[in-house]
């Protein structure tokens, strides 16, 4: 059943930076690049590593354990685009992210 989850608010994740978040059994990692929001999967495909609390530069985040590199845009990774992260829509209402999950 989908579900639509206030996540954070816009100022718990600053320009340029990402965060995790636990929702039920899920990991988000959630981005703001230069004010827009975009959420992905959390868990990186490599071996496990938290993608939400990876370096963020632009639109690309570096896996904290590794070095895997994503596009936070479109969760397509930046050298194999067939590996991509499941992505989840971001809508912000009065200065909150929710997140649309299936
Ligand atoms: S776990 Fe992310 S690069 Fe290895």
């Amino acid at each position: 059943m989908s579900e639509t989850v206030r996540i954070a608010s816009v100022t718990d994740i600053p320009p340029g930076s990402g965060k995790e978040f636990v929702v039920g059994d899920r990991v988000l990692a959630v981005y703001n690049v230069d004010g827009e929001f975009h959420a992905m999967d959390g868990i990186c495909p490599h071996a496990g590593g938290p993608l939400g609390k990876g370096t963020v530069t632009g639109h690309i985040v570096t896996c904290p354990w590794h070095g895997w590199q994503f596009d936070v845009t479109t969760g397509r990774h930046c050298l194999s685009p067939q590996i991509h992260q499941t992505g989840y829509p971001c809508r912000i209402v009065e200065q909150h992210v929710w997140i649309d999950l299936p």
